[in-house]
């Protein structure tokens, strides 16, 4: 099969980490005998710093022509501390979801066994731990009416949603959990906000489509509550952009690193796959950031975006081998030897 692959490899440790996910991808290429067409592009920091902005419209048009985007990350701390930055790396990260219509971003959150004693979590609360948060990714307060008012002293930002972005997405939702458990956690603060009133409102008219499916709904404060005392007793959660930006973070934590979650953005064009994970800009160029969470996001991308499982389950199984094995780089190592996050790729590729 020919894949066609738009690389955008972003700021801090991004490059380093996909070069990793790049000879992953090559080597499965490679055994899969599939052909792949590689082409990069810049956004974020280093985009503003070489064209004046985050995403420039040459980066959009490599990304509409692709198959799949793989994206590392984005971010500088120059502009974290300077609230009147008139343009900011984040601003290219939400600029690449609203052109390319991701509406719906897919983080899974699992346990590996051989990591299990490394979440801070005690191992008989997260033990089977296997869920997806299904974050709305192009709507609510991101993208709400926002500004100033009285002489800059009073600021407001809007969560606006409309019932259409709302079925899209828990569609997707119901649709993942047929192919799930059948249980359906609808996360939102109905008891206060008119937006998640909506939210709960279509949902529940979307029921009677899914008969087979056990719909809960629960307030987004118990959920952070329950996510971290009882991950095992959910599956598919859907939530508006906010809460899920919040959720998934806090979820990072049962697997024991950021460094190891992938993600998947989907909607109307273009799908990308990245790491949940952030630039960790003291770490850039140390050759130190941990790459699976790219690596893994490549196989979302084999299996979701090129319908390729066989190859996903690859890359799943390499993966888990270097854990098992202790190839690992130092946010995971321990008392033991800490691999560079290019030998981790290396003994990745060679692996598969
Ligand atoms: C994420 C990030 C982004 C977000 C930032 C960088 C704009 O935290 O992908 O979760 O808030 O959505
Ligand atoms: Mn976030």
């Amino acid at each position: 099969m020919k894949l066609n692959i738009a690389l955008l490899a972003g700021d801090g440790i991004g490059p380093e980490v996909i070069d990793q996910a790049v000879k992953v991808c090559n080597a499965v290429a490679k055994k899969f005998d599939h052909e792949i067409s590689w082409t990069s592009a810049i956004t974020g920091a280093c985009a503003i710093d070489a064209v004046g902005e985050p995403y420039p419209d040459a980066t959009h048009e490599i990304c509409m022509a692709a198959d799949a985007i793989l994206f590392g990350a984005i971010g500088d701390p120059k502009y974290d501390n300077d609230p009147k930055a008139p343009v900011r790396p984040e601003q290219g990260l939400l600029l690449m979801r609203k052109k390319l219509g991701l509406f719906a971003n897919v983080r899974p959150t699992f346990t590996f066994p051989s990591l299990i004693d490394k979440s801070p979590l005690k191992r008989e609360r997260i033990e089977g731990t296997d869920l997806i948060i299904l974050r709305e990714l192009t709507g609510g307060i991101y993208f709400g009416e926002r500004g100033r008012k009285d002489n800059g002293n009073t600021a407001f930002d809007t969560c606006t949603y409309t019932r259409e972005e709302i079925v899209r997405l828990a569609k997707l939702g119901f649709e993942m959990a047929m192919k799930r458990s059948k249980r359906l956690c609808c996360v939102d603060k109905a008891n206060v906000l008119e937006s998640s009133r909506l939210w709960r409102e279509t949902v529940q008219d979307m029921e009677k489509d899914y008969p087979e499916v056990t719909v809960s709904y629960e307030f987004v404060d118990a959920v952070a509550m329950r996510l971290v005392q009882w991950p095992s007793s959910y599956d598919v959660m859907i939530t508006e952009n906010l809460f899920g930006d919040i959720l998934t973070d806090e979820a990072s934590v049962i697997s024991g690193s950021m460094g190891l979650m992938p993600s998947a953005s989907i909607g109307l064009h273009t799908s990308l796959f990245e790491p949940i994970h952030g630039s960790y800009p003291q770490a850039a160029g140390k050759d130190i950031a941990n790459p699976l969470a790219t690596v893994l996001s490549a196989a979302m991308m084999f299996e979701d975006a090129f319908g390729l499982k066989e190859e996903a389950e690859l890359i799943r199984e390499v993966v888990n081998k270097s854990l098992a094995e202790g190839i690992v780089t130092e946010d995971l190592a321990g008392e033991s030897k800490a691999y560079k996050t290019s030998e981790v790729g290396d003994w990745l590729a060679k692996n598969i």
